[in-house]
């Protein structure tokens, strides 16, 4: 499963590349607007540090308009994925720009039949939110498997990016059903790689190291 940190954040995005691990990026205006520094500067400092996909959200409401701010988007760098939310214009612009093969990431995909109809526009990804369903008492994560049954059935080339993770379990249950990406926040990067039994090993073998005699 590739693993894509969802950030805006520079810092964050950096050493997170520095341990590997990082395959893209995923931004959403609400994660720009805390850095506060204008958004096309961050999003082309974030596209110099990694190569993989880096998305980026329109704002705009209708299909035109969408395509119109997508095009300009995508002027900042190769590795730039239209973030497009889904509703009906979206699912336009999404059409528009695939036959431009100007990659996308249909976003705020909250079922099963939203996520089969940007398959059918022609998205390269689709982002569904699975803790903000877990957050109103709907199991996440179903969505996820069922998403994942439908692409199947029909071979739709369109990668599921499982988005809104809270947490390792989230990561580790996309993995289980075979998710093509999760989209992690930095403080859950660090949670996954994170064991109290580890550090806890560690601090032994230090311990004992300093009984080994030295001649
Ligand atoms: C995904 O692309 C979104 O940026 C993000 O995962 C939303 O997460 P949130 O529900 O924690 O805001």
């Amino acid at each position: 499963m590739k693993i894509f940190i969802d950030t805006a954040n520079i810092e964050e995005i950096k050493q997170a590349q520095q341990l590997g691990l990082i395959d893209g990026v995923t931004t959403n205006p609400t994660l720009i607007a805390k850095e506060k520094r204008p958004a096309y500067e961050i999003l082309e400092q974030i596209c110099k540090i990694v190569s993989g996909p880096v998305s980026a959200e329109v704002i705009s409401q209708t299909s035109l308009e969408m395509v119109k701010e997508a095009r300009e988007l995508a002027k900042i760098a190769n590795n730039i994925v239209i973030k497009i939310p889904l509703i009906k214009e979206g699912l336009k612009a999404v059409q528009l720009l695939s036959k431009e093969n100007i990659k996308t990431n249909v976003t705020l995909c909250f079922s099963p039949s939203q996520a089969l109809l940007a398959a059918k526009a022609g998205a390269t990804y689709v982002s569904p939110f699975i803790g903000r369903l877990d957050d109103i008492s709907q199991e996440g994560m179903q969505i996820i498997k069922d998403i994942k049954k439908i692409y199947s059935n029909y071979q739709f080339k369109t990668e599921i990016i499982v988005a809104s993770v809270r947490n390792p379990m989230h990561v580790v249950e996309a993995a289980l059903i075979g998710a093509d990406i999760a989209t992690v926040p930095f403080s859950v990067i660090e949670q996954l790689i994170k064991h109290p039994l580890t550090d806890i090993g560690i601090q032994r073998f230090l311990e004992d190291y300093k009984k080994i005699p030295s001649q």
